[in-house]
């Protein structure tokens, strides 16, 4: 068993994030989302892996990943030029998947548990394809599969009106080689992409067996600004560990699980978890509060954050209160003085700022 990674992609959504990094490297509790995915993967026992990266963002995939050695897999690189599709993408693959059975997990997913039992399940089953759903409360907006009562996959719809069943799909699939032929008699859909979900429709149409691997887990799809902070609240509660390895003074209180990596200070301040400080991070003279994640060198002096996800070497300086916040890197929030209420902002493209 191989598995395909997809990281290429546009990463629309979660601009301006993204036009400086890569959609599944923004760190999800200080930790890129592909480090998850990777994971995942090892505990698997998968030890090949194809990565799918669009020529923009391969050398920072490539620099995160390097050759996969940290979690004891081979990594090939595969460049899908353009984003034309998840289809696309497995069949830009063909010739490294050749005839293996293979995991194709989409890089900016994040699943609560392994997939390892369902990769068993798959192996000793008959299936050509195993899909990953998840019950969600409105499936309109998702893919969505209807199954039969012995666990079968009858059909696949693209964000329904009326929904067959709750079942969405998560980006977790399992196929045989079969898919490559399914792929070849699909055509590119009305929004000029090639769709798995076409290529699965017509693997059924022609008889073969598709299952669904129901999730117990959560499942967080962290397009845009909102999932990704739920994303980040739902990692930090449920893996953040209370552990200080960096420099905290006593002056200062560190209530409940939170993660002060090496190297980072904290001075007269509190930090009140779940929450995690990178790498050379500062904390001075500040209130960090329950479900934040500070990056690495990032500083934060004399302010008050709450839920919020700071990315690398950024400052926050003088805010008496930063909430429900997503700050990318190298960013500057400031409060200098004598400046009477007017604001003074240099915002980069596709930006929001709530005042
Ligand atoms: P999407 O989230 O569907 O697409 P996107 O990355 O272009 O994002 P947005 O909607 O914000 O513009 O893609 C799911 C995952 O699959 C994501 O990790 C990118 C990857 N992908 C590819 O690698 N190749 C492709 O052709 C497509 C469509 C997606």
């Amino acid at each position: 068993m191989k598995a395909l990674v997809l990281s290429g992609g546009k990463g629309t959504r979660l601009r301006p994030l993204t036009h400086t990094l890569a959609k599944q490297l923004v760190p999800v509790a200080n930790q890129p989302i592909l480090g998850y995915v990777m994971n995942h993967l090892m505990e698997a026992g998968i030890r090949e892996t194809g990565v799918i990266v669009a020529p923009e963002t391969q050398e920072e995939v490539r620099g995160y990943l390097g050759d996969g050695r940290n979690w004891g897999i081979e990594i090939s690189y595969i460049i899908q030029d353009r984003p034309l599709g998840l289809a696309h993408a497995v069949k830009t693959a063909r010739d490294y998947l050749a005839g293996d059975d293979f995991v194709m997990y989409l890089g900016d997913n994040l699943l609560g548990s392994g997939i390892s039992e369902a990769v068993e399940r798959f192996e000793d089953s008959r299936a050509e394809c195993m899909i990953f759903l998840k019950e969600v409360e409105d499936p309109r907006a998702f893919g969505v599969a209807e199954l039969d009562g012995d666990g079968n996959i009858v059909r696949l719809v693209e964000k329904p009106k009326v929904p067959p069943s709750n079942l969405a799909l998560v980006g977790v699939y399992i196929f045989s080689p079969v898919i490559h032929g399914a792929i070849d008699s699909i055509r590119p859909s009305w929004r000029g992409e090639l769709e798995i979900t076409d290529a699965i429709q017509a693997l059924m149409d022609s008889g073969h067996q598709v299952t669904g691997e129901i999730l117990d887990s959560w499942w967080l799809d962290t397009g845009k600004k909102d999932d990704f902070l739920a994303a980040n609240t739902t990692v930090l509660d449920e893996y953040t560990c209370r552990r200080i390895d960096g420099q905290v003074d006593q002056d200062s209180t560190v209530e409940g699980r939170v993660e002060v990596a090496s190297g980072a200070t904290v001075v007269r301040s509190t930090i009140r978890g779940p929450v995690v400080i990178g790498e050379g991070a500062r904390v001075e003279n500040s209130f960090v509060g329950p479900f934040s994640s500070i990056g690495r060198r990032t500083c934060i002096k004399d302010s008050v954050v709450e839920h919020v996800v700071i990315l690398e070497e950024s400052e926050i300086e003088g805010v008496v209160r930063l909430e429900d916040s997503l700050i990318g890197r190298n960013a500057t929030v400031r409060k200098p003085g004598g400046l009477k209420g007017s604001l003074r902002l240099m915002i980069g493209d596709h930006s929001t700022v709530e005042i």
